[in-house]
């Protein structure tokens, strides 16, 4: 460390008090005007520094702009966010990225980030809604040394990531939707899409994309998903700060893979059952060319979804879009 970070980590040790240009000076053994000079480009990146002839400097306010510098400052993770962390102000998709990346051999814990994706992604082909400055949009690179059949359970241990990350800002505990939708009052905040690549005995990655709804006002939702989506804005009626948002995100999905690697899935799989809340209610499930009713039972050690139709037969489920019905 060294220059504007060293002098802006002593404005933040500082925690509200002024700090003389001299002591500053003297600590960072550089002259007052070079410290002047570093103060007026911390201004430039939005960070509030407010000035005083006698007094010094204050740091009173810092951007919420995806920084790779504000990310890490506090952050408890040690793999995801420590390494690179690429940032565009505008992408198609953080995912699309993050594959070429991975592909190039960009390392587990590379993080991609968007402030806003011009051709955002969901799963089954459908389209994610990702305005600039209200919304979360980050891609994860993962190399798990497990066998391909174990990569699709990092869907559901993302899902309970999500989850676990949001339950600190929420008035209420967040559910997840079979697989991996993340709902908050009983509208979908956040959505997971994760993209594996394998070779015939190995995974090469994993891109878990995640998008999830920060400041995003209920009207700025397209009519079409209206009724359905929610963000952290309108569950709690105030603004939050998506680099703390983040950073909560990277320090449950540490603890989550952490687990799953340890081949504790299980536990995982425990959790996502307590944060779905769902087993015994009436379901239908949309897959490609048919509709299934009946009661969901449970996902089973796979993280396959068990539903019991109105014969009595028990289906496993790989993928579908889940509804939950009155019975
Ligand atoms: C879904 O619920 O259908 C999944 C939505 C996933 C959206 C995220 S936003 C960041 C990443 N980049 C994408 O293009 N998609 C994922």
């Amino acid at each position: 460390m060294g220059g504007k970070d060293e002098l802006l980590e002593r404005l933040r040790k500082a925690e509200g008090r002024w700090i003389s240009g001299e002591s500053l000076s003297a600590k960072l053994a550089v002259s007052r005007t070079a410290v002047w000079k570093q103060i007026c480009k911390l201004r430039e990146e939005g960070y509030e520094i407010q000035s005083s002839p006698r007094k010094g400097y204050i740091l009173r306010g810092v951007p919420d702009r995806l920084l790779p510098r504000e990310i890490r400052s506090g952050l408890q993770a040690k793999v995801f966010g420590r390494g690179k962390i690429i940032h565009f102000s505008e992408a198609d998709s953080t995912n699309s990225r993050a594959k070429e990346l991975a592909v190039r051999g960009a390392p587990e814990g590379t993080i991609v980030l968007a402030g806003k994706q011009t051709g955002g992604r969901g799963r089954r082909g459908r389209s994610w809604f990702s305005p600039e400055g209200t919304g979360l949009y980050v891609s994860l690179i993962l190399r798990p040394p497990v066998a391909p059949s174990e990569a699709p359970k990092i869907t559901l241990m993302t899902a309970v990531a999500v989850c676990d990350a949001l339950v600190p800002f929420l008035p209420s505990s967040p559910r997840v939707k079979w697989p991996n939708d993340v709902l908050a009052g009983g509208k979908k905040i956040a959505g997971i899409l994760t993209e594996i690549s394998t070779e015939p005995d190995a995974v090469d990655y994993v891109v878990a994309g995640i998008g999830l709804n920060v400041n995003t006002p209920a009207g700025q939702f397209p009519k079409e998903i209206r009724d359905r989506a929610t963000s952290l804005l309108v569950e709690t009626g105030k603004t939050h700060s998506i680099t703390v948002i983040l950073r909560s995100l990277l320090e449950s999905f540490e603890r989550n893979y952490g687990l799953f690697l340890e081949g504790k899935f299980p536990l995982l799989l425990e959790r996502w059952r307590t944060c779905a809340g769902i087993m015994g209610q009436y379901g239908r499930v949309d897959q490609v060319g048919r509709v299934l009713a009946g009661e969901i039972r449970d996902v089973d050690e796979d993280g396959f979804l068990l539903i019991l139709d109105e014969k009595g037969r028990l289906h496993r489920i790989v993928s579908g879009d889940v509804h939950y019905l009155q019975r």
